[in-house]
């Protein structure tokens, strides 16, 4: 058999080229040129095309179907074992599905997937762990570690070739299967290194196909880069049917999985991890140990979050600290940058908090990441509390709750979920809430969280 060849086919103007280059000679765009298996007889490509012509008299047409007569029966989620993955899910595995698992390396997918396979498995599921990274016996060691399940009785394959994967699936037939990760498997016939768009793609594409066919529920695991975008594995994200995303920082005891993508489910779940000597466990008073954790101390106030659906309590720290350096130091974990500088632009101008000559640190503390404009208040009154070394003021001598947006002109602004926010505060007898039903202005906010009556009576005036 002729071994089929790859071509390099620009992504912005779809020229082909025999070999890589650069600069596409097509539309002159760098960096364009991605390796492409050459299309072979059996997988459609040339052969749909030399037939084109021929069905245009309608043999070879399909009948569509009305919606109201498509057969479409609810089939059984296969639950994972791990409650807080089968809610991200949107509650457990659907048969059948491909689901991408992305996370900084060392966060804990391998463990997350090896567990999820060792309750399959104990519930008398069909498994396998491919493994392109590790060595059967280090995967071993790691399973033996966990106590979850059966997972001694997964079967695995430690192996990167594409092709030996595809075979192996075919006979084993697992029910469910997890692929780690995608990057490290090779498939023989592109000339690219494994983990290159081009690899990435044509690994996921085969591995779907197949998956399709037999009907195997694949956990695909990806690497994700430094920025944070899932790397090659983002020209996968229309592939598969549900993508989550792994965050939290490897240090750290607290990690998140939240969907980014899921065709059955909504994409607003998310389910907090603690890693621990025996594995991830489920954190499911997670909003109980952050508001603990609390210090009460200049620059710490608890901001009622949301993630996905769920409430969740978590300390906002800041330090401001006068600076040596031009431009001064803005330095953020868990929170988006850009919002940092907006809320210091409003803390400026609007509260008469300058901070242009000073370096300010703001930190979400336990790992957590909270990227929704209702953060903008916490923010604010940390760095405000920290600046004036005044400690928030809270109900009965316990931290300072509080969540809200920010607009440009110093209002603060709703947002969504508010009675549940204010209701997983009170759960934990943090009363009252500085939120936008209560003040209308940052001013008025400040001035209540920070017992700082000044402010309050220049918003008066
Ligand atoms: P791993 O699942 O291998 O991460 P990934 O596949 O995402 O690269 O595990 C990540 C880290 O978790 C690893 O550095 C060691 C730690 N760990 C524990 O603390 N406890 C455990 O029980 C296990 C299995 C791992
Ligand atoms: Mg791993």
């Amino acid at each position: 058999m002729a071994r089929p060849t790859s071509i390099y086919v620009c992504s912005a103007c779809g020229q082909e080229s025999i070999r890589w280059a650069g600069r596409c000679p097509g539309c002159g765009e760098w960096n364009t040129l991605i390796e492409q298996m050459q299309p072979r007889g059996g997988r459609g490509g040339a052969a749909a095309r030399g037939s084109r012509s021929e069905s245009r008299g309608g043999a070879g047409a399909v009948v569509p179907v009305a919606l109201s007569e498509v057969a479409a029966h609810q089939e059984d989620r296969l639950s994972t074992g791990i409650g807080e993955l089968d809610s991200v899910l949107g509650g457990g595995l659907v048969p059948g599905s491909l689901v991408l698992i992305g996370g900084s390396p060392g966060i804990g997918k391998s463990t997350l997937t090896t567990m999820a396979l060792a309750h399959l498995a104990a519930a008398g599921r069909r498994t396998l762990y491919v493994s392109a990274e590790e060595s059967a016996a280090q995967i071993r060691l790691r399973a033996e570690r966990l106590h979850v399940g059966d997972a001694l009785r997964v079967p695995v394959i430690a192996e990167t070739s594409l092709d030996t994967v595809l075979a192996t699936l075919e006979r084993e037939r697992p029910e469910v299967c997890v692929i780690d990760s995608v990057q490290t498997l090779h498939c023989a016939e592109l000339s690219s290194a494994a983990g290159s768009v081009a690899q990435v793609r044509e690994v996921a594409s085969e591995i779907m196909r197949l998956a399709k066919s037999l009907r195997i529920t694949v956990l695909l695991v990806g690497h994700v880069t430094k920025d944070g975008a899932l790397a090659g594995p983002r020209v996968l994200e229309h592939l598969v049917d549900c993508v989550l995303q792994f965050e939290g920082e490897r240090e750290r005891t607290y990690r998140t999985v939240r969907a980014i993508k899921n065709r059955f489910g909504s994409t607003n779940e998310a389910g907090v991890f603690e890693m621990r000597d025996q594995g991830l466990v489920e954190v499911l008073d997670a909003s109980a140990r952050f508001v603990g954790e609390a210090t009460r101390a200049p620059g710490s106030v608890v901001l009622c979050a949301m993630e996905g659906s769920r409430p969740l309590l978590v300390e906002v720290q800041a330090l401001v600290s006068s600076s040596e350096l031009v431009p001064p130091r803005r330095v953020v974990a868990g929170l988006d940058r850009n919002r940092l500088a907006l809320v210091l632009a409003v803390l400026g101008r609007h509260a008469g908090i300058g901070l242009g000559t000073a370096d300010v640190f703001v930190n979400v503390v336990g790992g957590v990441r909270v990227e929704e404009p209702g953060a903008d208040l916490a923010v604010a009154l940390a760095v405000a509390s920290a600046a004036k070394r005044v400690a928030p003021v809270g109900g009965d001598g316990g931290p300072l709750a509080c969540f809200g947006e920010l607009g440009l002109t110093g209002e603060l602004r709703t947002v969504a979920h508010a009675e549940r926010r204010l209701a997983e505060a009170a759960k934990f007898g943090l009363a009252p809430v500085v939120a936008p039903g209560a003040h209308a202005t940052l001013r008025s906010a400040l001035g209540d969280a920070l017992g700082d009556t000044s402010a309050a009576r220049m918003e008066a005036a």
